[in-house]
């Protein structure tokens, strides 16, 4: 029987500047999630990709002296090449000015036209130019933009309009009566601010710029982006074109936003699918922001921290660690390079790092690499610690599901704490110094061992790198390409064999010297 499937996917960032660590934290929870459902057994798609039509595309590239197309192949490279750095696992990356999405979009905008949904009218309103987005005068705030704070302009135009009434009440029962939308927070922000107030129609083709997908039958008008951009996510599969044939993927189980993209995701794209008559997607979480300073990390406000200097200084499964680790679950999280470096220390070098070298080391010592086949049994001063890692995978999975990354790697990272305390517990130096007392030094070892298997095979979906360098080093043979078994394996207690053998390594994650590293990263980021 096939597997059953897992469709997740990133929002298609706009190529108007180099990504940042902002971009870095929506793909790599994506591919932790991606992976961690691999090793469940799913078979999985993983879509990101470049959104790259657009007036901002057009005026940027013309600041450049650029064809827009060359322009967005350019950044659209640089966001393949730091998606390749950063180990991210995708299965698909779309760009929207390829050929099967232009002419799907085409095919799209003329079925809702067909429909009766979409119409010609006149648009007046206040619009932002970079966030590309009318406005109505009641959601400005203090008359600028609610989204990024920046002025709006007066725009009128003969624009195609796609009816959003129709779709009113399925919207709010979607947000109101189901899961889809996460934080629940964010739901009353839609519902009062939006659906409450009566919600209007969509823009959807613009005459003012030229940078875009023509509408089939009017071709004054390209498609407005984000009937364009949304679509995205059924194009890749395959839906309207013969470039794929993977609509099997169809509905996504979870669309991966920050929170400045949640209504297009929660309003305008469940109208788009429910005009033509597609399944709703399961689940919609919408993150809070990297900020820097106090503000919204962003290319257009030039505050960016940039991943190619942490990933080569501290490595890339450290960065990938610490944004999935302090970003909370409704919230921001405030990017500091003592915050970013304190992580490292504490949770990396020292409670991760230390346990794995502390217990080969021993092992190494103590047995010459290799533990005896016979050993005491389990006594009680065991079972907190294989009692805490047994049931570790458990509390995973359903933190993945919500998806609570943050707190499934303090989960993880419990386990870890605990193993260290058992050292301090079972002093194996102590028991060493005594023959009689060997086998249950090999007892008190093997736990130790047994509890990194455990904790690094749930962590390989957060730092793909370095656990298999961890398993390396214990003693564990998994299959890298194909971690089921390791997956399944995580629950259970008494998996590796009985003699394993270990293998002193590299250290993982080595310890900085806060002072003198921030001072370092200071005159880079600022
Ligand atoms: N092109 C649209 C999305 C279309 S999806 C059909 C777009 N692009 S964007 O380049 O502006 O990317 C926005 C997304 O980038 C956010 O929703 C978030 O996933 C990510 N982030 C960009 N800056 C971020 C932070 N400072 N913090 C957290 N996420 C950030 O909107």
């Amino acid at each position: 029987m096939a597997n059953k499937t897992f469709y997740i996917t990133t929002p298609i960032y706009y190529p108007s500047g180099n990504p940042h660590i902002g971009h870095c934290y929506t793909t790599s929870a994506c591919d932790a999630i991606a992976r961690y459902k691999r090793m469940q057994g799913f078979d999985v798609m993983f879509s990101t990709g470049t959104d790259e039509h657009g007036m901002k595309i057009e005026e940027n590239a013309k600041k450049a002296g650029l064809d827009p197309q060359v322009y967005v192949d350019e950044i659209a490279a640089k966001f393949k090449k730091l998606w390749e750095y950063m180990n991210i696992s995708y299965n698909r990356f779309i760009r929207t000015t390829n050929k099967a999405h232009k002419s799907a979009v085409q095919k799209i905008f003329k079925t809702i036209y067909d429909k009766g949904y979409i119409y010609k009218g006149e648009y007046s309103g206040k619009y932002c130019v970079p966030d590309e987005s009318f406005w109505t005068q009641s959601q400005l705030k203090d008359g600028k933009c609610p989204e990024c704070g920046r002025d709006v302009i007066d725009a009128k135009e003969e624009a195609y309009f796609m009816k959003m009434q129709p779709f009113a009440e399925k919207i709010e029962k979607l947000l109101t009566e189901t899961d889809y939308l996460q934080p629940q927070a964010r739901v009353n922000e839609m519902v009062n601010n939006f659906i409450k107030p009566g919600l209007e129609d969509l823009c959807v083709s613009r005459t003012t710029f030229k940078w875009g997908i023509p509408v089939p039958f009017d071709e004054e008008h390209v498609v407005y982006v984000w009937l364009d951009a949304l679509s995205n996510y059924i194009t890749l599969l395959g839906y309207e074109n013969d470039e794929h044939d993977d609509m099997r993927y169809w509905a996504a189980d979870l669309h991966m936003t920050a929170k400045d993209i949640v209504r297009f995701h929660s309003i305008i794209w469940i109208a788009i699918l429910s005009a033509l008559d597609l399944p709703l997607p399961n689940k919609l979480y919408s993150h809070g922001y990297i900020n820097l300073g106090g503000s919204k990390m962003g290319k257009s406000t030039g505050n960016v921290v940039d991943p190619f200097i942490l990933g080569e200084r501290y490595g890339v499964d450290a960065l990938r660690y610490q944004i999935l680790r302090d970003m909370p679950f409704s919230g921001d999280m405030d990017y500091s390079n003592e915050l970013m470096l304190n992580r490292i220390n504490t949770d990396l070098a020292n409670d991760l790092g230390n346990l794995v070298s502390r217990t080969v080391a021993m092992v190494e010592k103590y047995f010459d690499s290799t533990l005896p086949e016979e050993k005491l049994q389990n006594n009680e001063q065991d079972s907190g610690l294989i009692t805490l890692a047994t049931g570790l995978k458990a509390k995973v999975d359903s933190l993945i599901d919500e998806p609570q990354l943050g707190l499934a790697l303090t989960e993880i990272f419990k386990v870890i704490s605990r193993a260290n305390k058992y050292i301090d517990e079972t002093a194996p130096w102590i028991l060493a110094k005594d023959e009689a007392d060997k086998p249950r030094l090999a007892c008190v070892l093997y736990n130790l061992l047994e509890a990194i298997r455990i904790s690094s095979v749930l962590l390989s979906a957060f730092m793909p790198a370095t656990m298999p360098k961890v398993w390396e080093q214990i003693g564990f043979c998994a299959d890298r390409e194909y971690l089921f078994n390791a997956y399944k394996n995580a629950g259970l207690w008494g998996v590796l064999p009985q003699d394993v053998t270990v293998k002193r390594g590299e250290i993982i994650f080595p310890r900085f010297d806060v002072v003198k590293e921030t001072a370092y990263l200071n005159t880079l980021i600022k």
